[in-house]
């Protein structure tokens, strides 16, 4: 670990600021006291050091976290300023600090127990956005709307229904960061540079100490690897994702009337009198962007990347911290905006059966009494050119069948099939929109919710 050991040969020069992540540092300050700590209170304990020696770096390390990152000398690093800085406060013993350590599996400990607390925070965003989504889906059980494909009105579905599609989603990016949590819970501390160390150290010890689940076993790997930051940016640039289509969603159904956002999730124009924008949503879908583009970066910093430690590193580590925190307000936002917003039932119920959009349920219901699905679909596709209503599927099927409508199909269900309400009711197949269906759904969503 050259620059710790020779910091006064190759402290200067027109590199220096280049070469420092200080300021970056920031971000692992408390975590780093915090891997000093476990550290040199695992070197007393195992007779590496005095317990009196120890004692006057923990006592230090208190005066440096009151102190504060500002207060920290120059360094390279926040490693090497803290070092730096408990040296000068109880002079050359508080070296000891670094007996049987590298900053390399330093600052992969120090990530890791940041990250950690980060992802955490990620993944509570996204139980307060399913919270949402639950909310919404509990008060508009009922709440008919058009539901789309390709944009184009396709069948009525209910709100519930499409807010309980988005639970789903999230359910599954809060365990997607839940599975990444796992394994950036693994200490790397006691790797060393990476070819581990002559001293008795107690790796476990220190694991236990900082709340890790348990050590990356092998030190090179320990040291070097930051696959954990990869598949962190890669959970959440996929929660972002989804993010930004439930974002477009409502953006469309602001634009069409459907849903009106709360002035807190609003913006309005410097010049146009009249404007509601859904600007918070707007950006919440960039972020997606912003995600993805991390996600690229960083796997472009990694890839090829020798064993083992490479400064590399140290430009991989702001992709993380850069994508949690702009995911996590995303998914706040997000939250908040559906939480708030108030979905328009007239305009829903009377845009639910536009293009009709009730088609399939008349060609399920034919389908149903004896004729060939296809032969239906026939019957109906001409009736949607004629006016879409009962004179056109009865003109159809003097066309197609050669006879009346009434010699397949009791003209009540066909009435029923026609209309938005009754041809969401209808559909109670397992996952389906009907209000029963989307009451067994619900009870899943809780139940997951809960757990
Ligand atoms: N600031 C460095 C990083 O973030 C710390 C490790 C420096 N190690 C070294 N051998 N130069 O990766």
């Amino acid at each position: 670990d050259e620059g710790v050991v020779r910091r006064d040969r190759f402290s200067g020069g027109p590199a220096r600021s280049f070469l420092s992540s200080l300021a970056a540092d920031e971000r692992i300050f408390g975590a780093d006291l915090a891997v000093d700590r476990a550290h040199t209170v695992m070197l007393a304990e195992q007779g590496i050091i005095d317990d009196d020696v120890a004692g006057e770096i923990l006592t230090a390390l208190d005066a440096i976290e009151v102190d504060g990152h500002g207060s920290l000398p120059d360094g390279e690093d926040v490693h090497e300023a803290i070092e730096t800085a408990v040296i000068e406060r109880i002079g050359a013993d508080g070296g000891k600090m670094h007996t049987a350590r590298s900053r390399n599996d330093e600052v992969a400990a120090c990530i890791r127990y940041r990250l950690r607390e980060d992802v955490l925070e990620a993944i509570e965003t996204t139980l307060a956005l399913r919270e949402s989504l639950v909310d919404v889906a509990d008060e508009h059980q009922e709440t008919i709307m058009p539901g789309y494909t390709h944009l184009q009105p396709a069948q009525p579905t209910t709100v519930a229904h499409w807010a309980l599609a988005y639970e789903g989603a999230v359910r599954r990016d809060t365990e997607r960061l839940c599975d990444a949590y796992a394994r950036i819970n693994q200490s790397p501390l006691g790797g060393a540079a990476f070819a581990g160390t002559t001293f008795d150290i107690d790796r476990e010890r220190t694991a236990d100490l900082l709340g890790f689940g348990g050590v990356v076993e092998n030190s090179m790997d320990a040291s070097s690897s930051r696959d954990f930051l990869l598949e962190t940016v890669q959970a959440l640039s996929t929660h972002a994702t989804t993010l930004s289509g439930l974002a477009e969603d409502v953006i469309i159904f602001a634009n069409r009337g459907f849903v009106e956002l709360s002035d807190d999730y609003s913006s309005t124009s410097s010049i146009m009198p009249q404007k509601k924008n859904p600007d918070t949503l707007e950006l919440v879908r960039a972020v997606a962007g912003d995600a993805a583009g991390s996600v690229q970066g960083l796997t472009t910093t990694l890839k090829g990347l020798p064993r083992a430690y490479n400064r590399d590193l140290q430009r991989a580590t702001t992709h993380a911290w850069e994508t949690v925190d702009a995911v996590t307000e995303a998914s706040e936002v997000a939250a908040g905006a559906v939480a708030t917003a108030d979905w328009n039932e007239e305009t829903l119920a009377a845009e639910a059966g536009a293009g009709f959009s009730t088609a399939t349920g008349v060609a399920d219901l034919l389908a149903a009494n004896g004729l060939p699905f296809r032969t239906a679909h026939e019957l109906v596709a001409i009736a949607a050119d004629n006016g879409a209503d009962y004179d056109a599927l009865e003109a159809a099927s003097q066309e197609v069948l050669g006879d009346s409508l009434e010699a397949y199909v009791d003209p009540d269900a066909v009435a029923d099939a026609l209309d938005p309400a009754e041809s969401v009711a209808s559909r109670d197949s397992q996952g389906g929109p009907a209000p029963e269906a989307v009451d067994d759904q619900l009870g899943a969503a809780r139940e997951a919710l809960a757990t």
